[in-house]
């Protein structure tokens, strides 16, 4: 097996980050950084693996290319692989990244359960681990995670849908509407972490309107289990919209008001099954409210012109950013700064996080929060695809 690169360079002030690195860093243990110059041999000769799960959805694309650019940017090679959503794909993938030499690995899991044996043998050859959006489970073998709030995630998803009901409004007052309203509810993929958070964030916050009965849901799935869509398919979600529309609401009285949904492309699946039940036009004129996630550009098209209600922007160039802080401290001997160590126990241990917030989308604030800030341009939004 190849061995580090940075040992074969044999520097000294290289040495001494390894070792470091090796025994975890901690006070203390952070060799005095050295010069520019220095830092800058140090980081050439060192590799990094960026596992990212599909590039079906292009928000792993775009986390993908900030990644590797901010790595890319500090010296660092880069070994950035897509996993088709493949768990054994991204297994080998990072198996390959290990036995390669790289230095540290930032991993988006498909299966947060699924990489033990890989989290062994990275800490085998002391390479540090970044769980990358998605928590990776059961392993003692994760040292940082770098995600967004994700519980408060599922509470801005849920709060758009009441806006987009007329419940409350969007600086949180209470709004017009009376209801009842019928919902119909969607979850993310049961193997993945995040998907739990969105969904408790989201009933804790609709659970109220359920138990007075302004809200409804007529199909009566309301557990994790009935609404949960394996792998965020989008052809799943369109699946399970029109089953629910085929049992519950075809042939009676019944009319779908709004559906909560965690993920721009479930969303789109969700709004193709309402359209070929009878359902058109836009929210204004009554079609379902229905919410989002990612910021996804086809997305944006569709609030844009009224059709979908809302998403949530979860700023990817950031959580890559930190993504790469967190790396180079870890390359550097040094602890990366968490914000939050009490929230994310992957059930072996609380993995330290670096959360960041994020922010609900709506048709009046796209241009703000999506174009001011330079995530798409205004052509993009216009054409509803990327450039
Ligand atoms: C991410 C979401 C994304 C979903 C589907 C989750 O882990 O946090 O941003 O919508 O995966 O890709």
């Amino acid at each position: 097996m190849k061995g580090k690169k940075f040992f074969a360079a044999g520097a000294g002030a290289a040495m001494a980050f390894t070792l470091a690195a090796c025994s975890g860093g901690g006070a203390g243990s952070d060799p005095d950084p050295t010069g520019p110059d220095e830092q800058g041999a140090v980081t050439e000769d060192m590799s990094v693996g960026v596992a990212m799960p599909t590039q079906t959805s292009e928000r792993w694309i775009a986390d993908g290319e900030a990644v590797e650019s901010g790595l890319t940017e500090l010296g660092y090679e880069v070994d950035l692989q897509f996993a088709n959503d493949d768990i054994p794909t991204q297994s080998q993938q990072i198996d390959q990244m290990i036995t390669n030499g790289v230095d540290a690995l930032i991993i988006a899991a498909i299966d947060g359960t699924a990489l033990n044996s890989q989290l062994e043998a990275a800490a085998a050859a002391n390479i540090p681990v970044v769980s990358y959006d998605r928590l990776i489970l059961d392993s003692e073998n994760v040292d940082f995670y770098v995600t967004f709030d994700n519980y408060n995630v599922g509470v801005q998803q849920a709060t758009s849908l009441l806006v987009g009901l007329g419940l409350l409004n969007q600086d949180g007052s209470e709004g017009d509407a009376e209801g009842p309203f019928n919902v119909e509810l969607f979850a993310g993929s049961p193997d993945d972490n995040n998907a739990t958070f969105f969904w408790n964030g989201a009933m804790d916050t609709l659970q109220p309107y359920m138990d007075e009965g302004t809200l409804t849901v007529p199909s009566g799935q309301t557990d994790f289990e009935q609404a949960a869509i394996l792998r965020w398919q989008q052809e799943t979600a369109q699946r399970r919209m029109e089953d629910v529309l085929t049992s519950t609401y075809v042939g009676t009285d019944l009319e779908i008001d709004g559906v909560l949904s965690p993920y721009d492309g479930l969303s789109r699946g969700i709004i193709t099954a309402l359209e070929s039940n009878g359902y058109d036009g836009t929210v204004e004129e009554g079609f379902p409210v229905v919410t989002g996630q990612d910021a996804e550009i086809a997305s944006v098209k569709l609030i844009a012109d009224g059709v979908q209600y809302s998403t949530i922007f979860k700023d990817t160039r950031k959580l890559a950013a930190q993504a790469v802080t967190a790396t180079e401290a870890f390359l550097a001997g040094e602890e990366p700064e968490a914000n939050d160590t009490e929230t994310y126990d992957n059930g072996v241990k609380v993995v330290p996080s670096y959360l960041l917030e994020s922010d609900i989308v709506y048709q009046d604030n796209i241009q703000e929060l999506l174009v001011d800030s330079g995530y798409w341009t205004a052509e993009e939004v216009e054409s509803g695809t990327a450039e």
